[in-house]
């Protein structure tokens, strides 16, 4: 049994703290916000759930073994630093910290402490991400050429942080888990359109060693919520549309083939158009696969499939992408 502490009872904290009760693994859940009303409503919803208003409660208490953080991403650092240096494990809400440096000394320190650390990245947990993987790694599409992701919403401005902190890290975590490496070139364009100095529309490209490319588009201003990803292989395309209620994923037998030139200068393009195919997804709840990663790997010392270190790559991408966003392209 795991006793956690689970910090920032806001919009995303009691998906967290559902999940986490509902987890066989799971001990005593002690909750905490400093804001009163959060608690006292959070606290009536799980009234089995101790509270408290103070973190160093959470730091102090002897009985608890992992804190959850899910607070905003500048406040990331300095509780998940305080939390290690507590000896406690740590899960901290994506992004993982608001620079590389931080994200770099916060791996560094749970690993030298032997500590799990532990980022949510959610969409890595979730059935249709699980079977790309899958089918990406049989080699179905062939090699990966680019892949485009759309992430597109009338969305809630943040007044601390740009849209590319907000919603880009589910794309890289994507995209860079898929293709099992980080890019070595981002560049992004982008506008603030709604508060000044807070980018609420971005276009990011992205390079990998692979060679493939990628661009993800991400908004907080548009009509109509997009979460489309596609991804074009050398063999089969693949789109993933996590708006749709059913076939999420589909796998399309399409592609243009080259045939070699039988005389010099000659040349025939062959246009494939086969098949296209949903797989079966599994059902479950992301967030609940998530929690049990977090428990297992506090109970085991394994290294949690979306460790610290992934979350390091994505915020060194997004520290990129900002920079890039910031110097105009
Ligand atoms: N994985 C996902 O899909 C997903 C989705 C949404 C949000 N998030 C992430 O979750 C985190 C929280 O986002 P949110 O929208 O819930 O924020 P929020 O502002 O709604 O809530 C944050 C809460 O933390 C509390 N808090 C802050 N500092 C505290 C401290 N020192 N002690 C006690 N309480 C403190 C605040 O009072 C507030 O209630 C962010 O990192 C965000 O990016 C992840």
């Amino acid at each position: 049994m795991v006793n956690l502490g689970i910090v920032g009872l806001g919009y995303w904290g009691p998906n967290l703290l559902r999940n986490l009760v509902a987890n066989r693994r799971a001990g005593t859940v002690t909750i905490c916000d400093r804001d009163p009303l959060r608690l006292d409503r959070i606290g009536e919803r799980f009234p089995g759930c101790p509270r408290t208003a103070d973190f160093h409660d959470l730091l102090n208490s002897p009985d608890i073994n992992a804190i959850l953080i899910a607070t905003g991403v500048s406040t990331h650092y300095p509780l998940a630093m305080q939390a290690l240096r507590a000896g406690k494990h740590i899960f901290v809400e994506k992004p993982f910290a608001d620079t590389a440096d931080k994200a770099l000394e916060m791996v560094n320190e749970a690993e030298s402490r032997g500590l799990v650390n532990m980022v949510g990245h959610t969409f890595l947990y979730s059935p249709p991400v699980i079977t790309i993987k899958e089918i990406v790694r049989s080699g179905e599409l062939g090699d990966i050429r680019f892949i485009t992701s759309n992430r597109v919403n009338l969305g809630l401005h943040q007044k601390d942080v740009s849209v590319v902190w907000d919603l880009a890290p589910h794309d890289f975590s994507m995209i860079f888990h898929w293709l099992d490496a980080e890019p070595d070139l981002v560049e992004a364009f982008g506008s603030c359109y709604i508060l000044e100095g807070i980018p609420d529309v971005a276009f990011i490209n992205l390079r990998f060693p692979c060679g493939a490319i990628a661009n993800v588009q991400v908004s907080w201003l548009a009509p109509s919520k997009l979460r489309k990803t596609v991804i074009v292989g050398s063999k089969k395309m693949l789109v993933y549309d996590d708006t749709e209620p059913y076939e999420k994923v589909k796998i399309y037998d399409k592609g243009v083939d080259l045939i070699e030139p039988e005389t010099f200068g000659e040349y025939h393009l062959a246009y494939r158009t086969g098949d296209i195919r949903s797989p079966k997804l599994d059902s479950f709840e992301p967030l609940a696969a998530e929690m049990e990663e977090f428990l297992r790997c506090v109970e085991t010392g394994d290294v949690p499939k979306t460790s610290g270190r992934e979350g390091l790559g994505v915020v060194k991408a997004l520290e990129l992408a900002d920079a890039s966003l910031r110097a105009r392209g």
